[in-house]
């Protein structure tokens, strides 16, 4: 868990240090301390000032600190983590043969910390034995390499060895820190606002962004379960994650049903549309015909289907978004739904709810506890929704 987390940010020379300034602000959003420290090379790509800023700590470059006398053991000690992004062929090359020749290489041999790589060159670099030795050598004494991407590399040429996507390097920070508390447990996710077609280019939807449930996913992911992500959301998913899309209420219903068998914790945070039109009309409706009467019909409860037939040792968690009555809703939602816990929260209270980045809950439980989450972001909801499912399963063990 990055929370808390003092991370010792390394940046090499080459192009993709500019990348490493979003990977410093993931981490700072993620709520780590973020130590930068840049090589000679990387000022050459990079300003220290913009680093500062985003860390709220001066950049460190030398190992001949005047307020420091060791620099590297202080930095290497105090790290929970080192992060080297991008890693140059020079980089890899030192750190694999144990030279300390500047304050980022002696840093990472006077660490006990975990150590995560990220190594971004040119592809007649990236394919050479000697940077393909030096990453066997690294991997082999545990060193955690982030492998770069293909694409569009310096000087228009395409090829792999790009720096991985920031978001895939701050989830690989977080994976090396975060323990495994959910291996072994199926974990069935739902996510997004559904879409009921009216006809071919017009539906019913909600504000649903899908935000909540892919952190739920990812997070439940990065904890060590095996995870399903049913969504109508396409935005990218970090993390080994099965995602199946959909779009219409019965197709997550139908998607779900075939899989919530296998699941050891099913949770519904998606918006599911309660009605439907009862026919889509096979063609555009037309302004011309005048207004159009939709009839609806409701669609199946999911959540609701789900807790009628609960086997034993399954969590359910059910979320509800209210503009009014909060508690009152949330409380009878999972009574009626039989579920185990009911996310509840405002969603008409400023950044909270649909298409923010943030959130803040209230996690009900079916034995009357009522958990408070503050203000935060949806990633920490996901973390505190997932120890409340984990807390559940430690009183009753599954069977
Ligand atoms: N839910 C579901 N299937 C539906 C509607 C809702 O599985 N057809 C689930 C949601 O995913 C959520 C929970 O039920 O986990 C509560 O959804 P919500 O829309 O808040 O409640 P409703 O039961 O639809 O009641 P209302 O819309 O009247 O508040």
């Amino acid at each position: 868990m990055l929370q808390g987390a003092r991370v010792v940010l390394g940046v090499t020379g080459g192009i993709a240090a500019y990348k490493s300034i979003e990977v410093c602000r993931r981490l700072v959003d993620a709520g780590a301390h973020v130590q930068p420290v840049l090589t000679k090379g990387a000022g050459r790509f990079v300003g220290e000032t913009t680093f500062s800023a985003l860390a709220s700590e001066p950049v460190r470059n030398s190992l001949w600190d005047e307020d420091d006398p060791i620099p590297h053991t202080t930095l290497g000690q105090g790290a929970d983590v080192i992060v080297v992004a991008p890693a140059t062929a020079r980089l890899l090359a030192d750190y694999a043969s144990g030279r300390s020749n500047d304050l980022l290489t002696a840093t990472l041999i006077a660490t006990r910390a975990p150590v995560v790589i990220c190594p971004a060159m040119h592809t007649e670099m990236w394919e050479h034995p000697a940077v393909q030795d030096n990453l066997a050598v690294l991997r082999r004494r545990g060193v955690h390499v982030v492998d770069p991407e293909s694409g569009r590399l310096a000087g228009g040429d395409v090829g792999h060895g790009r720096l991985a996507d920031p978001a895939r390097i701050v989830a690989a920070v977080d994976a090396v820190l975060t323990e495994p508390d959910l291996a072994g447990v199926n974990v069935l996710v739902t996510a997004g606002g559904t879409r009921e077609a009216i006809d071919p280019v017009r539906f019913i939807g909600n504000r649903s962004s899908g935000k909540q449930g892919h952190a739920i996913a990812e997070v439940a992911a990065r904890r060590g379960a095996t995870v399903t992500l049913v969504t109508t959301s396409d935005q990218p998913v970090t993390g080994p994650i099965e995602v199946i899309s959909v779009v219409s209420a019965a197709e997550m219903h139908e998607a779900v049903a075939s899989r919530s068998a296998q699941a050891d914790v099913v949770v519904m945070s998606a918006a599911v549309a309660d009605f439907r039109p009862v026919s889509v009309a096979g063609e555009k409706i037309k302004k011309s015909g005048g207004i159009p009467e939709i009839r609806l019909e409701p669609t199946v409860d999911i959540l609701a289907e789900l807790g009628g037939n609960k086997r034993a040792g399954q969590i359910l968690v059910g979320f509800a978004a209210e503009t009014t009555d909060v508690a009152a809703n949330a409380q009878s939602k999972l009574a009626a739904k039989n579920a185990d816990l009911l996310v509840a929260n405002d969603v008409s209270a400023p950044s909270v709810g649909f298409e923010h980045d943030t959130n803040e809950v209230v996690i009900y439980g079916a034995a009357g506890t009522a958990t408070e989450v503050a203000l935060t972001t949806k990633v920490g909801v996901a973390e505190r929704v997932l120890d409340a499912v984990l807390d559940l399963r430690l009183q009753s063990p599954a069977p």
